[in-house]
C-alpha cells in the first residue's frame, strides 16, 4: 500500500513534529486541533522549526516552503476521509484516544492505517473500538521529532504483516531508525525511562541535592544531553504523570507510582517548558 496523505491528530509538541517530518518527506498532511488558538500555536511551531532547519542549511528555503505548503490545519475530521495513514498524537488519555479511534474508523477509507503515538497506553484497546484491528499499530516518535532518529513500532496481536511492512516504508521515508516492541505499557523506551524520571523527582523531593546539581550530575557524570528534571520539563510534567499513571495501573509496581510532587505540579499548572514553568522557570 502506498501512503500519499497523512493525517495527524493533535498539533501539540508531538503532533506538530510528526506533521513537520511527514511534510518534509513529501506527504500531504492534514493536522487537527481542538480550537483555533491551539491550531495556530501548533502551526507556528512547525513554521519556526522549518525556518530554523532552513537557516541551518539542513533543508533549502525552497524545501521548507514546499513542506509548509503541504500542511493543512483543521478543526474537523472531514479532511481525513482520503488519508492513507493517521497518527493520533492527542493527550495521553485512553477514553479520548478510543473516542478518536472509533470516530476515525468511520471516516477513513477501508485501506487506511490507524496509528497512535501513545507513550504507554494499550494499543490493542484502541484497536478494539475499530473494525480494522489488523490495520492498527503504535508509531511512537520521540521529542523533538525532527531531531530524534528513533521510531518505536508497537505491534499488537492483531496487527497484520502488511500493516507492519507499510509502516516500515513510512518510517524509512522519514529517515528514522526503527525498533519494534510488543503492546506492553511503556514499550521499550518508556519502560526504562519512566522509573528513572520518577526516581529523579523522588530524590529531589527528599532533598538529596538541588535540581541543578541533580541535572548537572547526570549530564556530566553520564553524558546525557539533559538531566532528568530538565527532561521532565521538556517531555511535559503532565504527560509524564499520565504515562506513569497508565503504567502503574497495568503493572501495579511501585516503580511506576507517581511521586506526590509530580501530581501536585500538574494540579498547580506547572507542566514544564510548554507553559513556561515546571521544575525550572522559563519565563
Ligand atoms: N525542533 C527541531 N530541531 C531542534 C529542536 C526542536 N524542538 N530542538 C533542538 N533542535 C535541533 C537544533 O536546531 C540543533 O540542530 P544542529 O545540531 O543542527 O544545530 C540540535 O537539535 C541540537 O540543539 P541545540 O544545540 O539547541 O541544543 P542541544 O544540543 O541541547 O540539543 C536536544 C537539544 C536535541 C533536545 C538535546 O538536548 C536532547 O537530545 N535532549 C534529550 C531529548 C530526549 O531524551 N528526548 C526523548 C524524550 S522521551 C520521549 O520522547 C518519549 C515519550 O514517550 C515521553
Ligand atoms: P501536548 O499536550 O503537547 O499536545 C496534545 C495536543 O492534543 C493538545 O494540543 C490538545 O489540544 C490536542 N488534542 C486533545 N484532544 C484532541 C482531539 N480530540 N483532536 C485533536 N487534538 C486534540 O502533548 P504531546 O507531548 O504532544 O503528547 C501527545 C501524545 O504523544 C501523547 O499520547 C503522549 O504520551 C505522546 N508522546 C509524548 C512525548 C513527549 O515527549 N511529550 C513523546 C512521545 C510520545
Amino acid at each position: 500500500m502506498e501512503i500519499k496523505k497523512v493525517g495527524v491528530i493533535g498539533c501539540g509538541l508531538m503532533g506538530s513534529g510528526i506533521a513537520e517530518v511527514a511534510a518534509r518527506a513529501g506527504y500531504g498532511v492534514v493536522v487537527r486541533e481542538v480550537n483555533d488558538d491551539l491550531l495556530q500555536k501548533g502551526l507556528a511551531r512547525i513554521q519556526k522549526s522549518l525556518s530554523t532547519a532552513a537557516a541551518k542549511a539542513k533543508i533549502t528555503p525552497d524545501e521548507a516552503a514546499q513542506a509548509w505548503a503541504r500542511i493543512q490545519g483543521t478543526l474537523s475530521l472531514a479532511g481525513f476521509a482520503d488519508c492513507d495513514l493517521v497518527v493520533e498524537a492527542a493527550v495521553e488519555n485512553m477514553a479520548l484516544k478510543k473516542a478518536l479511534f472509533a470516530e476515525l474508523d468511520g471516516i477513513l477509507p477501508p485501506h487506511a492505517i490507524l496509528a497512535s503515538n501513545t507513550s504507554s497506553l494499550c494499543v490493542t484497546e484502541m484497536a478494539s473500538v475499530t473494525r480494522r484491528g489488523d490495520q492498527v499499530l503504535g508509531i511512537h516518535f520521540f521529542n523533538p521529532v525532527p531531531v530524534m532518529p528513533l521510531i518505536e513500532f508497537v505491534r499488537t496481536i492483531l496487527t497484520s504483516d502488511e500493516t507492519m511492512a507499510t509502516a516500515r516504508q513510512f518510517g524509512a521515508s522519514l529517515n528514522k531508525t526503527m525498533v519494534t516492541a510488543k503492546d506492553t505499557p511503556g514499550f521499550i523506551v518508556n519502560r526504562l525511562l519512566i522509573p528513572y524520571l520518577l526516581d529523579a523527582v523522588r530524590v529531589y523531593d527528599e532533598g538529596l541535592a538541588t535540581r541543578e546539581d541533580i541535572d548537572t550530575a547526570i549530564k556530566l557524570g553520564l553524558n546525557h544531553p539533559m538531566g532528568p528534571l530538565t527532561l521532565l520539563d521538556f517531555v511535559g510534567v503532565d504527560t509524564t504523570l499520565f504515562i506513569a499513571d497508565a503504567m502503574f495501573e497495568e503493572y501495579k509496581d511501585p516503580r511506576y507510582a507517581a511521586p506526590p510532587l509530580l501530581r501536585r505540579m500538574v494540579l498547580a499548572g506547572q507542566v514544564g517548558r510548554k507553559c513556561g514553568k515546571g521544575f525550572y522557570d522559563y519565563r
